[in-house]
């Protein structure tokens, strides 16, 4: 976990996880669109206990095994189910009935460790979150974490943003959570409530 930048502030991640876990209760279904290294994964797992479900989405064999590793070294494993997928295919992958999810979180940009030559994009994104926003019960969240410091991560930042920022306070309550001053490496969380 990422500390906070001046040792008092929440880092993006722990404000991120706060939320998450405001809303996210025992036996929920919620959503992973980005395994990666697992953290998140098994944040959600722990959260929604035996009885929930987290779905889990990645395109990199890596960040799969290395999430499924985290998963049975914490005994989290039970809850979880892990798509070798883009997070564009939750609306073909997700179960039939999949409904009343509590919380789909996005931690964009690419796989901490890796050379970063597979990185998230505009295009996808937008595909999961039109797939993943109907499923959401009412008081259900979704959380993006936004990066800018690699290749093309400022680009997909400003259409998230734009994409969030549309949306009618008639159904969403939109909330910006960011260092405004942080010079190098820009990163936000957006997190969608539906109302
Ligand atoms: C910042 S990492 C996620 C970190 C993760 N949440 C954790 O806690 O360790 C972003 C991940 O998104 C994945 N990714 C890239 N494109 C994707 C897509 N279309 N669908 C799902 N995952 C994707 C990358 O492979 C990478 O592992």
């Amino acid at each position: 976990m990422s500390r906070a930048p001046d040792g008092g502030i929440p880092s993006i991640l722990e404000f991120t996880h706060g939320l998450v876990r405001q809303v996210v209760r025992s036996a929920d279904t919620v959503v992973d669109a980005t395994a990666g290294n697992g953290h998140d994964t098994l944040f959600l797992a722990g959260l929604v206990g035996p009885q929930g479900r987290v779905y889990g989405f990645d395109v990199q064999a890596q960040a799969l095994e290395n999430t499924a590793r985290r998963l049975q070294r914490h005994g989290a494993e039970r809850q979880v189910t892990l798509f070798h997928a883009g997070h564009e295919a939750a609306g073909r992958l997700l179960p039939a009935g999949t409904e009343n999810l509590a919380c789909a979180m996005f931690n964009l940009g690419y796989l901490p460790g890796s050379d970063k030559q597979v990185v998230t994009t505009w295009h996808t994104t937008e595909a999961a979150l039109r797939a993943v926003m109907p499923l959401l019960r009412a008081g259900g969240l979704v959380t993006l974490h936004l990066y800018t410091g690699h290749a093309g991560g400022s680009a997909e930042a400003a259409a998230v943003h734009d994409f969030c920022a549309a949306l009618p306070w008639d159904g969403w309550r939109v909330l910006r959570y960011d260092f405004l001053n942080k010079e190098k490496n820009r990163e936000t969380l957006l997190a969608l409530c539906r109302q």
